[in-house]
């Protein structure tokens, strides 16, 4: 039952359904100006994430932050929105299309450090989309934007798990972390991205549930793509 004294309560109890719908052409008209390739994820699915697990005045984290989804919709929604992008123009295009938005440039491997000195209080729900990896032909780091060689699956899935850690410290007893991953075929092999990351984060947060994402036509080398939903406990 809701106080209606004390205003609206967080939906504690509430869960993303199992199915939501995304069409490529909604990708494509969302892709920010100046943008080279669609890695964002739809705001369909950002407002049914942040509707469903958070209300105004919550604090919704991006680390991975991408062109802003997240933030932008945070905003719009009447959440406090908070981000961190290692990549400079990206971070440029963030401050273009979510002016309100707080976005530190920075790399997610040290949210701890990069966010205690930003002292933003706890965070209610955490969406995001890492940097995606192929166990195979993947020589390419996702965790330095790609920037850099001498990658390897298994350090990037350990990398994920330590970040995952801190985004447990940085939620509220009951707060949520909502990833966007998909699994993905390359060079003819199928990498189980969603299956491991769900296996590796649910070590530092408990794993809830997940959500398929539905597209009319799945974007390019994935075979499907999913929200995962993890709940700190509390
Ligand atoms: C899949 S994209 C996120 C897209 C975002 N959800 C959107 O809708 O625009 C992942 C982002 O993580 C960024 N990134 C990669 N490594 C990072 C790191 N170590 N720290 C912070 N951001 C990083 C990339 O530059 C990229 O913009």
């Amino acid at each position: 039952m809701t106080d209606q004294a004390a205003g609206p309560t967080p939906p504690q109890g509430r869960a993303l359904p199992p199915y939501l719908h995304a069409m490529a052409a909604e990708l494509t008209d969302e892709r920010v100006a100046g943008a080279d390739e669609d890695v964002h994820f739809t705001e369909h699915v950002a407002t049914e994430v942040i509707t469903a697990l958070t209300i105004p005045g919550d604090l919704v984290l991006d680390p991975f932050a991408g062109f802003g989804t997240t933030l932008a919709v945070a905003h719009r929604l009447g959440r406090r929105a908070l981000g961190v992008e290692l990549l400079p123009e990206r971070v440029a295009a963030i401050h273009e299309r979510a002016p309100d938005a707080t976005v530190i440039e920075g790399d997610a491997r040290g949210l701890h450090q990069l966010l205690s000195a930003a002292d933003t209080g706890p965070v209610a729900l955490c969406l995001t989309s890492p940097p995606y990896m192929t166990a195979n032909a993947h020589p390419h780091n996702p965790l330095t934007a790609y920037q850099t060689l001498g990658a390897h699956y298994n350090t990037y899935l350990g990398d994920l798990t330590n970040i995952a850690g801190s985004i447990h410290d940085l939620l509220r007893p009951g707060g949520h972390l909502v990833l966007n991953v998909a699994n993905i075929r390359h060079q003819g092999h199928t990498t189980t991205l969603a299956w491991d990351v769900a296996r590796v984060v649910s070590r530092a947060i408990p794993f809830v549930a997940e959500t398929v994402i539905c597209w009319d036509t799945l974007p390019h080398d994935l075979t499907g793509d999913y929200l995962l939903t993890f709940r700190r406990d509390g």
